[in-house]
């Protein structure tokens, strides 16, 4: 009796299973989903701190470029250079000092999924790789106050 019922429930599972595997073709990309989906969601709030004053609350632009269909958005290392690095010489200021790796990535993953964006997402890692190597130097003491 005990087995059967736990038979049942296997072919509950697995049919489950099988229905999610459909959607999304494999694990690997259900848990990628999730993060992406979780990193957007963090990068809302941070987008709207940070960058919606010069880029728009919709990406559309204003004193910056817009960030709808743009191939530097679209290039992750060329979008996580110039959140890192800003373009000091033309108005946008660098966050490589201000925001985290994980807060850097959670914008620059929001920015490319959202509007009609569908880039794809961004991992703490790649910006942690990009960032310069730590001298010691002026800003430093605030940097690692985050
Ligand atoms: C004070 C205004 C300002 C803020 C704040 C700002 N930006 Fe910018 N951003 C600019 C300007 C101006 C440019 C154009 C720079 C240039 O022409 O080289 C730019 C360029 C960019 C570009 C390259 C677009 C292109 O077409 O070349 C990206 C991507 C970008 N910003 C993302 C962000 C993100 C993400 C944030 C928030 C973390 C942010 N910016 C915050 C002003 C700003």
């Amino acid at each position: 009796m005990k087995n059967r019922i736990n038979t049942k429930l296997a072919s509950i599972l697995v049919a489950g299973m099988l229905a999610t595997s459909a959607v999304s073709a494999q694990e690997g990309a259900t848990s990628q989903d999730e993060a992406l989906t979780t990193l957007v969601e963090q990068g809302e709030q941070l987008f709207i701190d940070y960058c919606a004053v010069c880029h728009g609350d919709n990406g559309e632009g204003g004193a910056g470029p817009a960030l709808l269909k743009n191939a530097k958005v679209e290039s992750r290392s060329a979008l996580v250079f110039q959140i890192l690095f800003g373009a000091t010489d033309h108005g946008m200021p660098p966050f490589a000092s201000v925001l985290t790796d994980e807060e850097i990535a959670a914008i620059a993953t929001y920015v490319r999924n959202s509007w009609d964006n569908e880039y794809g997402i961004v991992l703490a890692r790649s910006v942690e790789m990009r960032r310069p190597a730590q001298p010691e130097s002026e800003g430093e003491a605030e940097a690692t106050t985050n």
